[in-house]
């Protein structure tokens, strides 16, 4: 698939400026406890597809808000993501040893500093949504934020998600169940991504809210599909992660329910409810529109 020249350079545009914004944010390695903040920048610094603080530069932008404003809420996105990430791959969830390319944080480091690792970044996370300098909106629209990703985060979004996986190992789920587990686990997240964007612009309508809103749950469970998908058919150089690992732990995953064709149509049908959403927009979301397709194509 090839993407608008334009996107593409907002993709890389954006992502390095998350990458700096990541760098200016976390601590600083030399200052103590310095294993501790060594490993909070190896979780979160690493290549990762930045796709979440990518979501909430292209909704916030779309709907007019500045970029300074929108990279703590970007920040504050990725570092939940990372944190995420580095807990799932313990050997108490996923127990996994590649992670983007690269060892674990649990292998580089010890699983101790990797529990404690996943708790500051998401610490740093809600830090950022209070009290970031660049983040200049009202209190009241900062506490709302931090709602927002808080209940994006918890029992209720991709925390209770998690669980529900960890449940699921080895049972045979209905396709509801599963779809359930995926939009709490990952979808949550990327949802919480586009809104926290959203909720940067300055008197964004309730319509426009709810069509991104509706935008985010699609493109959020097809994220999940994809990458159930990559786990069976990618190859584990390309992916930077062990390829084949979910059937090995008999994870339950779409392709496992419903087979690979099958699974690739449904992100194909997301897509589609994903782009209808935008339509009030037009020609403006044209880099949500390439992001649906990201999602549903990409190859890592
Ligand atoms: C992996 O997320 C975990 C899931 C929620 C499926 P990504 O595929 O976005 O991982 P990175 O950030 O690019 O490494
Ligand atoms: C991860 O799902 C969801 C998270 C909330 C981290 P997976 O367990 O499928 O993610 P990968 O494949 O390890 O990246
Ligand atoms: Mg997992
Ligand atoms: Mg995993
Ligand atoms: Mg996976």
């Amino acid at each position: 698939m090839t993407f608008d020249p334009q996107f593409r350079q907002f993709l890389e545009e954006t992502r390095s400026r998350v990458e700096q914004a990541l760098e200016q944010r976390l601590p600083a390695a030399d200052i103590p406890p310095i294993r501790l903040h060594e490993a909070m920048r190896y979780a979160a610094l690493g290549n990762g597809k930045r796709l979440r603080p990518v979501l909430t530069h292209a909704a916030g932008q779309l709907l007019g808000a500045p970029a300074s404003r929108l990279d703590a809420p970007a920040c504050a996105a990725e570092l939940i993501h990372a944190y995420s990430l580095v807990h799932d791959d313990l050997p108490a969830m996923d127990d996994d040893d590649l992670r983007r390319g690269r060892a674990t944080c649990h292998r580089a480091f010890d699983e101790a500093t990797a529990v404690l690792a996943g708790d500051a970044l998401q610490s740093l996370a809600f830090r950022l949504l209070a009290r970031d300098p660049a983040l200049d909106i009202p209190a009241e629209q900062r506490l709302r934020m931090v709602g927002e990703l808080a209940h994006a985060a918890g029992s209720r979004g991709m925390a209770g998600g998690q669980a529900l996986d960890i449940e699921a190992v080895g049972r045979e789920l209905t396709l509801a169940e599963l779809e359930n587990m995926h939009i709490h686990k990952t979808g949550a997240l990327i949802r919480a991504s586009v809104r926290l964007g959203a909720l940067c612009a300055d008197g964004a309508s309730e319509e426009a809210l709810r069509a991104l809103d509706h935008y985010a749950k699609c493109i959020g469970l097809a994220f999940q599909i994809r990458d159930d998908i990559l786990d069976v058919e990618g190859e584990t150089e390309a992916i930077g992660k062990t390829s084949g690992k979910d059937a090995a732990d008999n994870k339950p995953t779409y392709p496992a329910l419903v087979g690979l064709d099958e699974a690739r149509e449904t992100t194909h049908r997301l897509l589609e409810d994903a782009l209808a959403s935008l339509a009030m927009f037009g020609n403006d979301a044209t880099h949500l529109r390439e992001l649906a397709l990201y999602v549903i194509d990409r190859k890592r």
